[in-house]
């Protein structure tokens, strides 16, 4: 029950900061959400990487319709918080992007998505 309120809690804060709007919003989304990108380098590198590759814009061994999205995108990166881990956490219908919920925590889906906004092109996290 906890668990659930602080993610509530962390939903909460990331949508009344992407409410917020403005130049700061990259900077407000990807800071400060409790992610820990090191570890989600890990959780990526082991479940993300074969779909969509080293640096988010897609693996070229694989042949998907619709093809892995490209992380690495403004497209991509330009969503809330909130927006994206529902994406990783529930999946997206009809595609090989599958519900990670049942594979990954909470906790494990914010630090592997604190990673994929290090792949943002000019993100200045990026490794
Ligand atoms: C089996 C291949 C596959 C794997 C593994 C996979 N994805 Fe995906 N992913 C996809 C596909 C396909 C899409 C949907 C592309 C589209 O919308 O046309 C997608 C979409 C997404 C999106 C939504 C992008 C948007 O348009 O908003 C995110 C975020 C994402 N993936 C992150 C991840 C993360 C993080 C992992 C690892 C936990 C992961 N994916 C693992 C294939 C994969």
């Amino acid at each position: 029950m906890r668990v659930i309120g602080v993610g509530l809690a962390l939903l909460t804060g990331i949508l009344s900061a992407g409410f917020a709007g403005g130049v700061g919003l990259k900077d407000l989304t990807s800071a400060g959400k409790g992610g820990d990108s090191v570890s989600g380098r890990e959780i990526y590198v082991n479940t993300c990487i074969r779909c969509h590759g080293i640096d988010g814009t897609g693996a070229q061994s694989v042949r998907l319709v619709p093809a892995p999205a490209d992380l690495s995108s403004p497209a991509v990166q330009n969503r809330l918080d909130g927006t994206l881990f529902k994406r990783i956490h529930d999946g997206k219908p009809n595609t090989a992007m599958g519900a990670w919920k049942h594979a990954l925590s909470d906790e494990e889906i914010w630090d592997v998505l604190a990673y994929v906004r290090t792949l943002g092109v000019g993100s200045d996290a990026r490794p």
